[in-house]
């Protein structure tokens, strides 16, 4: 067999729009990874498509149906692999798990465990979902175990501007803050570290990251905000961020993941605008079918600065 990349990912999954493993099993395997997708929970879908701003568990329970997947189970799968040889992967893909699945955070240390017993070169990569712009959707206990726990074993660490914030225990409000963030949670243990988004202009947000290239470097993209709320980004870009990472370079898996989502995003928005929906009413469902050739073969359109 030629070499396999093959990834182990436990996110939520909807039957309807892109989130969690729907965002994130597509890219990967049109990236070339072989995707073993556990959903920790079933959703009618993404959340209740008219309130842009209400993003609460509440919400998302309102659209969860009945399926979950607790910890329990979760550990049967993996004995059942393990018990037919089939546990070896190179990569583990964690996003939203926690209050809303049932799984505990602690089960999934213990996969972590158990698969690097089996491949001690296994990859990390954690989305440390737990919430945005300024609201948590996961527990305070939930909060604390990633903080003590999981981010000390992550090779690859994706929390958004808010996520860095609970993760650090600080306030993001300066380009300084985000560098600082970034700093603190590289040496709290992942090599790589990408803030997903750290919105300080109204006009822009941009991506700061901080490997282990050659010389440690930080660095950061510019992108211009589209005026336009979409869901499912987040767990895309660390999908895309992994499927980029294959060396040290993370600056230019960064440039690869931003490009490829970017353009994603903007035909998402041109295709809601030439149907005649008012962009900003409602959050858009991504268009990631559609984008495949953008996923595949990115253009690379946005650059990273070294800081
Ligand atoms: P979400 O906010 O979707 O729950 P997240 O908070 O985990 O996900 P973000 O970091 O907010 O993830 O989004 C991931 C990427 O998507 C960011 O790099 C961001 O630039 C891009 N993105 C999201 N919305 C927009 C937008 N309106 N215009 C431009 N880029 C966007
Ligand atoms: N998973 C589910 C079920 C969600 O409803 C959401 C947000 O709406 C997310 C994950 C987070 O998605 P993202 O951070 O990719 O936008
Ligand atoms: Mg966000
Ligand atoms: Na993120
Ligand atoms: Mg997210």
């Amino acid at each position: 067999l030629s070499e396999t990349r093959r990834v182990l990912s436990i996110q939520s999954h909807t039957l309807q729009g892109y989130v969690g493993n729907k965002s994130a099993v597509f890219p990967l395997q049109l990236l070339g990874y072989d995707v073993d997708p556990i959903n920790s929970a079933v959703l009618k879908s993404h959340r209740k498509a008219a309130s842009i701003t209400s993003l609460s568990l509440r919400t998302l329970r309102l659209w969860f149906k009945g399926e979950v997947l607790n910890g329990k189970k979760l550990w049967e799968l993996i004995e059942g692999l393990e018990a037919n040889d089939l546990l070896y992967y190179t990569h583990l893909l964690t996003g939203y798990i926690g209050s809303v699945s049932f799984l505990r955070l602690t089960t999934v240390l213990e996969v972590i465990n158990k698969l690097r017993s089996i491949n001690p070169k296994l990859t990390y990569v954690c989305d440390p979902v737990k919430g945005d712009e300024g609201k948590l959707y996961v527990s305070l206990e939930l909060v604390s175990v990633y903080r003590q726990k999981v981010v000390l074993v992550a090779s690859m660490l994706t929390p958004n501007q808010f996520e860095a914030e609970q993760l650090t225990g600080s306030r993001i409000v300066s380009e300084g803050d985000g560098r600082e963030a970034c700093n603190i949670l590289h040496a709290a243990g992942p090599p790589k570290v990408v803030i997903t988004s750290i919105n300080i202009d109204e006009m822009c947000t941009y991506i700061c990251g901080c490997g282990m290239g050659q010389f440690h470097e930080q660095f950061k993209i510019m992108i211009p905000k589209m005026p336009a709320y979409f869901t499912g980004t987040g767990d895309l870009m660390t999908a895309l961020l992994l499927g980029w990472s294959n060396d040290d370079n993370l600056d230019k898996a960064a440039e690869l993941a931003v490009s490829s989502l970017q353009a994603l995003l903007q035909w998402t928005l041109n295709d809601y605008k030439s149907a005649g929906h008012d962009p900003q009413s409602t959050s858009l469902v991504i268009r990631l079918i559609q984008s495949q050739d953008d996923i595949r073969i990115p253009q690379v359109k946005f650059q990273s600065r070294i800081l």
